[in-house]
């Protein structure tokens, strides 16, 4: 499988437009490289490309990638849809962008849809462009299971020979949610399988805990991407005074220290893991920090845009 990292930023990309950080500022004068929002693509043939996650830079993102060009038709696309990790505008915007796409395809849990149908209600709009296929994963049913955020989603097939689940890893709610339930399956890792190599892929830019279940989940793959959005918890308060500066950090765990992601990544040595999502306070952006430094040293990549896997 082909797998394309179409963006390596959190919200708001890097630089992001209202930020004067010392590393956007950095990244502004072209010492660092700029990275749009997360976003990736994956393809089993190189003709069938499936978007995970659609982010509000995805018109710049697919002209960017010669595989994902329009053609040969005039109105050909080898994109044939999306699958969503979460509602969250850096993951959902760019379904706006796609309006008037063919034959397009929706995946994501419920709660994720109705979402998208309610307080960002882009579903109802694009319909009226072109209509397309909202598909909820159907959670596979485990007898006597009563836990509605445990249950990962039945295997589908994409087009192009690849099979996907999505497995829940988070209940945190977007912010544009006035009254979420907070008893659902908010964020979603996604795996995706080649049955032809044998190769995986897992997918998880949104941890906000280290779940159960996820030594497993890692355990069933050949690569993992993997939510590298904060290399410490003291970051975000230490780069912005905002009053909800902490309370966003918990929608992503660190990276750093005790329970941080490379102590988890660390108990999966024969994984390619890399990170993702990267927020522009990050260290990581900064090739030559001390945090690059340490996360290279643990065999752990922070790629760039652009790059291409072979999974
Ligand atoms: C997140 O990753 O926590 C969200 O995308 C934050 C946001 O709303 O930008
Ligand atoms: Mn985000
Ligand atoms: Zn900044």
């Amino acid at each position: 499988m082909r797998v394309k990292l179409l963006g390596t930023a959190a919200g708001g990309g890097f630089p992001q437009w209202n930020c004067g950080c010392a590393l956007c500022a950095r990244c502004r004068r072209g010492e660092l490289p700029s990275r749009f929002q997360d976003s990736v693509a994956v393809s089993g043939n190189g003709r069938d490309w499936w978007l995970l996650n659609a982010s509000p830079d995805i018109r710049v993102q697919l002209e960017a990638t010669s595989a994902l060009a329009a053609g040969p038709g005039p109105r050909d696309t080898p994109v044939r849809g999306v699958l969503l990790t979460d509602a969250e505008a850096d993951h959902t915007l760019g379904l706006a962008v796609l309006r008037g796409g063919a034959d397009l395809t929706v995946y994501a849990v419920p709660p994720v849809h109705e979402a998208l149908s309610t307080a960002l209600p882009l579903r109802g709009l694009l319909d009226r462009y072109a209509p397309w296929r909202w598909q909820d994963t159907d959670p596979l049913t485990t007898q006597g299971s009563t836990d509605r955020t445990a249950a990962a989603s039945a295997p589908f097939t994409l087009s192009g020979g690849l099979t996907a689940t999505l497995h829940p890893v988070g209940t945190k709610a977007p912010k544009y949610v006035a009254a979420p339930a907070t008893d659902v399956p908010w964020a979603s890792a996604v795996r995706i399988e080649d049955p032809a190599t044998g190769g995986a892929l897992l997918y998880a830019p949104c941890l906000a805990t280290w779940p159960d279940g996820f030594d497993d989940l890692l355990a069933s793959v050949t690569c993992a991407l993997v939510d590298g959005t904060f290399f410490s918890a003291e970051e975000l308060g230490q780069a912005v005074r905002s009053p909800d500066a902490g309370q966003s950090l918990m929608g992503h765990l660190p990276v750093s220290g005790p329970g941080g992601t490379l102590t988890g990544l660390a108990r999966h040595p024969d994984l390619r893991r890399l990170y993702t999502h990267f927020n522009n306070t990050n260290p990581l952006l900064d090739p030559s920090s001390d945090a690059a430094d340490e996360v290279r040293r643990a065999g752990v990549e922070v790629p760039e845009d652009g790059r291409e896997l072979t999974v």
